[in-house]
This record gives C-alpha cells, sequence and structure tokens, in this order.
C-alpha cells in the first residue's frame, strides 16, 4: 500500500520529473520524506551489514592455512569495516546520525543482510563467502551504483572495485581446494552446499512479496527488481560452479536456451524469514559480538570526543 506523501503535491511531481530524467539527487536538494526515509533505511541497513559481515569471516583470520591467505582475508575484512564507515558517511547526508543508526542496530531494531546470520564451520567457508557472497554483492551494487541518490551511487562505484578482489580471492580459494584433497574437495562441497541458498535470499523477497521495491524502482534507487538480480547471479554462478567441478544443491537447475537463464528451484521463504526475524542460526551471537566490540570501543570513543573537544578549544581561543 502506497504511503501517501506528506509533502506538497507539486513539488514531488517535480522532484519525480527529476528521476524521469535520470537526474542525480544530491544531498542539498529537495526530497521527498518518503524518499529520504527509504535512502536512509536501505543505506543503513546496508552500513550494518557490511559490519556483521566482518564477524563470519573474521572467525578464520587466525586460522588461515598460509600467510597469503591470511593477509588476503585480513584485507578483505578491513575493507568491510571500510565499505560500513563509508555508508555511514553516506547516510549522514541525508541529516542522521550515525550513532543513532548504530544504536538501533545494536538494540536489535535494524536489519542487516540474513547471510551473515550462517556460521563460518570450516576454511572453505571463507571461500565461498567471497565467491558467493561477494559475487552477490557485486551484482546487487553494480546496479545500485547508478541510483538517483548521489552519494549512494559514488558509494557503489568505489565499493564494487574492493569487493571484485573480494569475490577473485574467494573462487580462487575454492578452485585451489576443489583441485586438493579429496578430503579438500569434500569441505568446499560441504560449503557450497551450506552458503548457496542463503546466497540467493540475499536478494530479499520476490518482487511480488517486496514492500518496498515498487518504490525504490519508481524512484530510481532501485533499477532493477530483487528477482532479476537474484536469477544474473545464478546466470552467472552456474558456469563458475561447472569449472571448478562443484556441484550446486539445487536438482531443479535447467538451463533454459529460450530464455537464457538457469532456472532454480524453490527458496525456503519461511527459513528467510525466520533469519530475517531474528531466529537465524547466528543471529544472537552477531549482535552479542557488536554489542561487545561497541562497549569494549567506548574508551575510543570518549578519547576522540576529549581531543575534539580541546580542538575546539583551541580554535575558540586562538580566534
Ligand atoms: N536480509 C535481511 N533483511 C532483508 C533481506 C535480507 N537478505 N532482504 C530483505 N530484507 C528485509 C528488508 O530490509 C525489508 O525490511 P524493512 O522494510 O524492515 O527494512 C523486508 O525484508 C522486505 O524486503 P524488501 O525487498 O521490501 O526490501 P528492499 O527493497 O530494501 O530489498 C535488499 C532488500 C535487496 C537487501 C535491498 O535493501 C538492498 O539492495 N540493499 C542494499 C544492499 C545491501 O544491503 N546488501 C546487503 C549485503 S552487504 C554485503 O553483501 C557486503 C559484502 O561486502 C559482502
Amino acid at each position: 500500500m502506497q504511503t501517501p506523501h506528506t509533502d506538497d503535491p507539486a513539488r514531488v511531481a517535480a522532484f519525480e520529473a527529476r528521476i524521469a530524467r535520470g537526474e542525480v539527487i544530491e544531498p542539498k536538494d529537495w526530497m521527498p520524506d518518503r524518499y529520504r526515509k527509504q535512502l536512509v533505511r536501505m543505506m543503513s541497513q546496508h552500513a550494518h551489514s557490511e559490519i556483521v559481515g566482518m564477524l563470519p569471516e573474521g572467525n578464520w583470520i587466525t586460522r588461515a592455512p598460509s600467510l597469503r591467505r591470511k593477509m588476503s582475508l585480513l584485507a578483505k575484512v578491513q575493507d568491510e569495516a571500510g565499505h560500513g564507515l563509508y555508508i555511514y558517511c553516506g547516510t549522514e547526508t541525508l541529516g542522521v546520525d550515525r550513532h543513532e543508526l548504530v544504536g538501533d542496530l545494536l538494540s536489535g531494531k535494524a536489519k542487516y543482510s540474513s547471510i551473515f546470520n550462517y556460521p563460518t564451520l570450516t576454511w572453505a567457508d571463507v571461500g565461498v563467502i567471497g565467491w558467493f557472497v561477494d559475487g552477490a554483492a557485486i551484482v546487487n551494487q553494480t546496479m545500485l551504483a547508478k541510483a538517483s541518490y548521489g552519494p549512494y551511487a559514488r558509494a557503489m562505484v568505489r565499493i564494487c572495485k574492493e569487493e571484485n578482489f573480494h569475490k577473485r580471492q574467494g573462487y580462487e580459494s575454492v578452485a585451489t581446494l576443489a583441485r586438493g584433497t579429496p578430503g579438500q574437495r569434500a569441505m568446499v562441497q560441504d560449503a557450497v552446499n551450506r552458503w548457496w541458498w542463503p546466497s540467493l535470499m540475499m536478494f530479499g523477497p520476490n518482487d511480488k512479496d517486496s514492500p518496498n521495491s515498487a518504490e525504490l524502482t519508481r524512484w530510481g534507487v532501485k533499477k532493477k527488481g530483487n528477482d532479476e538480480l537474484r536469477q544474473r547471479f545464478v546466470n552467472l554462478t552456474v558456469p563458475q560452479a561447472q569449472a571448478v567441478h562443484l556441484t550446486l544443491p539445487d536438482p531443479a537447475l535447467k538451463y533454459n536456451e529460450a530464455s537464457g537463464n538457469w532456472e532454480f528451484g524453490q527458496i525456503d521463504w519461511d527459513e528467510f524469514w525466520t533469519v530475517v526475524k531474528g531466529d537465524g542460526p547466528c543471529n544472537r551471537e552477531r549482535l552479542a559480538a557488536r554489542r561487545k566490540a561497541h562497549e569494549e570501543g567506548a574508551w575510543v570513543r570518549a578519547a576522540a570526543e576529549a581531543h575534539a573537544a580541546k580542538q575546539r578549544a583551541s580554535t575558540v581561543a586562538a580566534a
């Protein structure tokens, strides 16, 4: 159900005409309340996802099998932190305070991507996350790099460059395991079996069940629907799995010559909504870890505040 605008209809019409002309909306431009609210919702959840997303992989930094793998994983996890902070900066151009957003995450009020509520049980999970999760993020974020809101679109351009490294390092690790010992092959096949369907869920519910997609599409934030992006990810990933002789856990997968799509089976939407609503395998553990990190970081925030106050005082004194 479309939420009625609280804004002046003429201004909304002029805004929508700008969107229709493909114009980029900048922070100082007038925008409807709903446009701003939808962007804050989507961008803050994206930022939360990047920050929480560090946890599953970070779990393996101390146990990486070689210095090369450790360095690659360290770089990736550090990148994710940067992505989160970068997108929080983007939300602040909409007049929100990131501390408020982080408070919503820590209180459990805000969402983050369901994919990060699954456990990383073996080293192979790290490679499969790079391949599937960052691969899905690239499909989604390449589309968002054309979003109507300038700061978000520009953030996506920069982030996608790093996501490509994330996907490549992940797929290389997967390919190495896939041609390794029988034990390594079994380990990476097991990781593929566990991460495939949750990765498809990253793209959100089917468009027909999506309460936000129509509005976001009308306003040019989303250029493509959840279903189209999911299908693109499947089409890209199936040949990659075949190339390393790994089997995707979907007996219904079949290539449709006419459409050029790899048709796939039914997603378990009960599992999806259970995880989105907070009852996934690791939801509580992830929030507990973020709350602990936030508490342990209190002294850093206090020190930064004290330093900033001292700077302000000396600036006033010098004026
Ligand atoms: N996980 C958690 N919540 C999800 C979800 C998912 N995979 N998919 C949908 N939802 C939530 C939505 O937030 C919405 O709830 P809300 O209205 O309370 O916010 C509800 O389910 C209905 O979904 P909609 O399709 O209506 O929501 P959207 O139109 O916002 O689509 C989305 C969901 C595809 C995640 C979209 O928000 C999006 O593209 N967001 C930006 C990209 C993003 O956040 N990616 C997350 C992964 S980040 C990542 O992969 C990091 C990489 O470095 C590894």
